[in-house]
């Protein structure tokens, strides 16, 4: 909840100017607690009748900004995907002038998928990295393009989304789910409250010349697909959907479904949390749940 994150961050350094490259369903969150923590935010959506935008930016459009926006910015977070050729929208456009302006820190919001399968192992920030779908090779390819840049960057790796409004709940709710079984398959997850709190963190720490390169931010129980749709149900009281195997599920999966199904690891957070010193808001899918269900009310 919005409230919990901005009680528990430090404010942001004053005249903070955030750019927020992705107002979707993390950058508005993102956006709503800088904004009560001090700092003047903007945020791009592809339409700027959009909820939460405060200007449009569509790199398949050339629907472009103007250089003021960048005029006093310290802060820029991207939080939008590479596109389907490969390039980032953002750098496409945007790289050379970010290069120049003095900006404080850049945060560059990627995905666990660069480190490929590690059969439901753990991953950490040293693991190596061997992407196999072909999107999390293009994540990779745009990880290595914001880090050739030589600015003050930090990549962030996260695992599955969530939040209020796109949960379990949700799934439990429409009733299309069957709770698909793969014996020993787990998926690591954050909650978008976790997402901001932790960039706040990081921000903070920045200034006191505190910075890893790369940073996981996951909560700290991986779980099965089956345990997270049952504790919603019963969160929610509703029946369980029914257990389908993955030889039989995986037969009606989209590809993009399919390719989550094909990769197992566990993400670690301990840089994040034990070394970086962050407290999770939400320390596993119960907890999180819990709080998506009261945000609904
Ligand atoms: N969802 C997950 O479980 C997950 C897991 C790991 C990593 N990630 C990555 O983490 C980041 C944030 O995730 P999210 O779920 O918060 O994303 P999201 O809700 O899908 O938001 C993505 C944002 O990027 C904007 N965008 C997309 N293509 C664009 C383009 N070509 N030009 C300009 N803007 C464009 C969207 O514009 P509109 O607002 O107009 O739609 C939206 O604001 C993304 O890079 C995502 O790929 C996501």
């Amino acid at each position: 909840m919005l409230h919990e994150v901005v009680k528990k961050s430090s404010p942001l350094p004053s005249n903070s100017k955030i750019l927020i490259f992705g107002g979707g369903f993390s950058g508005q969150h993102i956006a709503n607690v800088a904004r009560k923590l001090g700092a003047e935010v903007l945020c791009s959506r592809r339409d700027n009748t959009k909820k939460g935008a405060d200007f449009a930016f569509d790199s398949t459009v050339n629907k472009l900004i103007s250089e003021k926006i960048f005029h006093g910015v310290t802060h820029i977070i991207s939080c939008i995907p590479p596109a389907k050729n490969g390039e980032d929208p953002v750098l496409k456009h945007y790289g050379q002038i970010i290069q120049k302006i003095p900006i404080k820190w850049a945060g560059y919001l990627s995905t666990t998928g660069v480190y490929g399968d590690y059969q439901g192992n753990w991953v950490t920030e040293q693991s190596d990295v061997h992407p196999r779908q072909q999107r999390s090779i293009r994540r990779l390819a745009c990880e290595k393009e914001w880090e050739s840049l030589g600015i003050p960057l930090q990549i962030l790796r996260l695992p599955g989304i969530y939040g209020p409004g796109r949960s379990a709940l949700e799934s439990i709710s429409a009733q299309k789910n069957s709770m698909v079984y793969k014996p020993g398959q787990v998926f690591s997850r954050i909650h978008i409250d976790d997402i901001a709190g932790s960039i706040i963190h990081l921000i903070n720490l920045f200034e006191d010349k505190i910075c890893p390169k790369v940073i996981n931010i996951a909560d700290n129980l991986p779980a099965t697909n089956i345990e997270v749709l049952s504790f919603a149900a019963n969160l929610l009281d509703k029946p369980l959907p029914p257990i389908e195997s993955f030889e039989d599920a995986s037969k009606k999966m989209s590809p993009m479904a399919l390719s989550f199904w094909q990769e197992n690891r566990k993400v670690s957070n301990k840089q994040l949390c034990n070394k970086l010193g962050y407290k999770l808001i939400h320390t596993d899918y119960k907890d999180g749940l819990k709080d998506c269900l009261k945000c609904n009310l």
